[in-house]
């Protein structure tokens, strides 16, 4: 089987969410199991600053794709990674460069500015990324786009390139990472997706009189996903659905949740290069020293016993920062330390970088994204924050079960669905679970899990060791998608031969 994915993000050639992570680890984990993967994504100045800097190589394939764009004539040239290990089979990584688009500072703007030709930009992903399937000759069974970034490609197989020999069985899939972010769009930019103003009704790509690239992936579909059934559930309800329920409602049993998985190559303490000492389930002394490290790097006092509270996140709202930022007076009056990392909203940073000044021996605030300080920051901690007001899958709880500090999280999405709540009669689970998204229920799980830190030692040890055992591989998740491919594939082969239909 070989399928094409189109992102936006991939680790390690430009990042923005935890969506780049999957991208890096997904493609992988399909190849180990005999499906043929290539991967595009644009070449933004960060992929072109990573290969002059030596952190990966690049080379330029000699082929170009043209598009036709409302009259304006654009062209990418199909760069790719080099191949390291030519014995093993590798994930393709294809890159569209694009310098008009795509050589700038930020991926979808700068500072808190979306570029103004977001609309333009991603269409063309979409549409470069079908065209180079035909200029490279390889045939596709599925072509699988993430987020609204590669939304319309579902859309230009069915028109547009419904005649082409190479893609006109293709059958598409599209995951959901984030229902927040639609790249909704106004209506005046539908000549630029290329397509023909009869697909401007609420059926197929309008919404609420804009032009909506998310929903209209959804409904270009053959299948679609998000990355937990938890949040596949919340979607379909008005809280959590964006206005978006209604038409995933439609999708009916074409709509999954497949899990995502942690990659344990990179976040795992017992190989992770950027820990002060390494350890693991069997002997867990490394994890004392890693925690005192820790303290040092955040000019923290270097106590063993005083529990260590930690949250690595983008400051925005969906992650709930602020339920943090209004726990923090009640957590200081406890024996406690907290330190965060992360970038986002200026508002949010602010507010935590003021914090961190009035409580110098207890909070530090770490206000970008450090990928050495975030390895650092899971092997130290005892516990880890996610307050999210919606999660559809979440990283950082997996992350921070592996490093063995225990997980408090809100019951939402793909966090209720990976944290088993500890269990003060049998001993059991893994972590500690709130459910009103507020500042105070926060923190009464955090004081009930300092608690337990601090008078029931045997207790928590048991939890470090469960959560440590937990295992979310990409096997498992790898293995699911294939079966929604195979599904796509069996869905278009019924469209393309309606005689099969009665089979
Ligand atoms: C988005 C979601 C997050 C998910 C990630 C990868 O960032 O907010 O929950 O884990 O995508 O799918």
């Amino acid at each position: 089987m070989r399928v094409l994915m189109i992102s936006s993000e991939a680790t390690p050639f430009a990042q923005t969410g935890g969506m780049a992570e999957v991208l890096a680890a997904l493609p992988t984990a399909l190849t180990k199991i005999g499906v043929e993967v290539d991967v595009v994504m644009p070449m933004y100045r960060s992929v072109i600053a990573g290969a002059a800097a030596g952190r990966f190589e690049i080379e330029n394939t000699n082929k170009l794709v043209s598009l036709v764009l409302n009259d304006k004539k654009v062209s990418a040239e199909i760069w790719r990674l080099r191949k390291q290990n030519a014995d093993q089979p590798t994930p393709a990584q294809y890159f569209l460069r694009c310098d008009e688009y795509f050589d700038r500072d930020g991926l979808y703007g700068s500072g808190e500015t979306n570029f103004q030709d977001n609309a333009e930009r991603f269409v063309f992903l979409s549409r470069a990324a079908l065209e180079m399937a035909v200029v490279l000759g390889h045939q596709y069974e599925v072509i699988h786009s993430h987020n609204w970034q590669a939304a319309l490609a579902p859309v230009y197989l069915r028109t547009l390139y419904m005649v082409e020999p190479q893609l006109s069985r293709t059958a598409s899939v599209i995951t959901i990472h984030n229902l927040g972010y639609q790249g909704i769009f106004w209506h005046l930019d539908m000549p630029l997706v290329g397509v023909g103003w009869e697909f401007f009704t609420p059926k197929y790509m309008e919404f609420h009189g804009n032009l909506n690239f998310l929903k209209s992936g959804i409904v270009f579909s053959d299948m679609v996903n998000t990355v937990s059934s938890g949040y596949r559930e919340e979607m379909l309800t008005p809280e959590y659905g964006f206005g978006l329920e209604g038409v995933l409602q439609e999708k009916g049993n074409d709509l999954t949740g497949i899990l995502n998985g942690a990659d344990y190559n990179v976040w795992n303490p017992e190989i992770d290069p950027y820990i002060a000492q390494k350890y693991n389930l069997n002997d867990l002394s490394g994890k004392a020293h890693c925690k005192a490290d820790l303290q040092r790097v955040s000019g923290l006092p270097e106590a063993s016993d005083v529990p260590l509270v930690v949250m690595v996140s983008r400051f925005t709202s969906q992650k709930g920062i602020d339920l943090l930022e209004n726990a923090i007076p009640s957590l200081m009056e406890k024996d406690i330390q907290i330190v965060v990392l992360g970038d986002g909203e200026l508002r949010y940073k602010d507010n935590l970088a003021t914090l961190a000044k009035k409580y110098p021996q207890k909070m530090a605030a770490f206000l970008s994204y450090d990928y050495e300080l975030v390895h650092k920051i899971f092997a130290g901690a005892d516990i880890v924050l996610v307050p999210s007001r919606y999660e559809p899958c979440g990283l950082n709880q997996m992350y921070a079960m592996r490093y063995g500090a225990i997980p408090i999280v809100r019951a939402t999405g793909g966090l209720k669905d990976t944290v088993v709540p500890f269990n003060s009669e049998n001993g059991l689970g893994t972590g500690f679970k709130f459910i009103d998204p507020t500042g105070a229920a926060l923190s009464l799980a955090v004081f009930r899990a300092i608690d337990i830190y601090c008078s029931q030692k045997d207790d928590w040890k048991r939890l470090v060791v469960r959560s440590m055992s937990q295992n979310f591989s990409w096997e498992i998740s790898a293995r699911e998608y294939v079966a929604l491919y195979q599904k796509a594939i069996a869905k278009r082969m019924r469209m393309t031969n309606p005689g099969l239909r009665q089979v």
